[in-house]
């Protein structure tokens, strides 16, 4: 059985001699020059009148302000762990960099950054949800815009930043009775 079994193993490999990954296949890259288009372009138009697919945002969770033009005091997304997990994520990919994984400025970017440091983040707990909002969607200062996230992203990671400061700022009363008890006992 075994004997057999290494004898299909052989004949499949000998049959594909070198595995060929889908990087490798024809294809166009942005930019480059199409034999197929109108206009010589490999990106092409969506055809007029093409509606974006999926629902509408809502003007509040698109912009992060609300109708009188104001930054929103609470976030218009429902938070979860699994928001909580995302904007981690993308805080860590995106923001840590500059502004540290606490927060809190201390990166090795932000000692290089003579001209501006980045700032640490929980000097801004008293700023609305939506000003954090549109400090990433629109940039600030030397900041760049990082409006390439989603708008579901963007929030994920405010999100993320009000749980960052909360974990740097809470008091002994907001820690869980099981995680107390821990730090009790570690005598912290
Ligand atoms: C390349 C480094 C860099 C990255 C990456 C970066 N920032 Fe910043 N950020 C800065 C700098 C520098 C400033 C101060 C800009 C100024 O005052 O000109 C700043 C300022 C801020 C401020 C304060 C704005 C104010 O009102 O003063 C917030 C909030 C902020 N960043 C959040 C974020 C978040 C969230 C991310 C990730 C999506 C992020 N930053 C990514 C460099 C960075």
């Amino acid at each position: 059985m075994t004997r057999r079994l290494a004898l299909v193993a052989l004949l499949a490999l000998t049959a594909c001699p070198r595995l060929d990954p889908m990087q490798r296949q024809q294809k166009y890259k942005a930019y480059q020059e199409s034999r197929f288009t109108a206009d010589g372009l490999a990106m092409m138009h969506p055809p007029p009148g093409t509606v974006p697919y999926g629902p509408p945002l809502e003007p509040a969770v698109a912009t992060g302000r609300g109708p009188d033009g104001k930054p929103l005091a609470v976030m218009p997304v429902k938070i979860d762990a699994a928001l909580l997990a995302r904007g981690r994520l993308r805080f860590d990919t995106n923001c840590a960099i500059c502004h540290g994984v606490l927060g809190d400025g201390e990166s090795q970017v932000a000692l290089n950054m003579s001209l501006r440091r980045p700032p640490s983040l929980h000097l801004y707990r008293d700023r609305p949800d939506g000003y954090i909002f549109q400090v990433i969607s629109q940039g600030f200062g030397l900041m760049p815009s990082y409006a390439h996230l989603t708008v579901q992203d963007r929030w994920a990671v405010v999100a993320y930043v009000r749980a960052l400061q909360l974990s740097q700022h809470a008091t002994v009363e907001q820690v869980p009775q099981e995680a107390r008890q821990r730090l009790e006992k570690e005598g912290r």
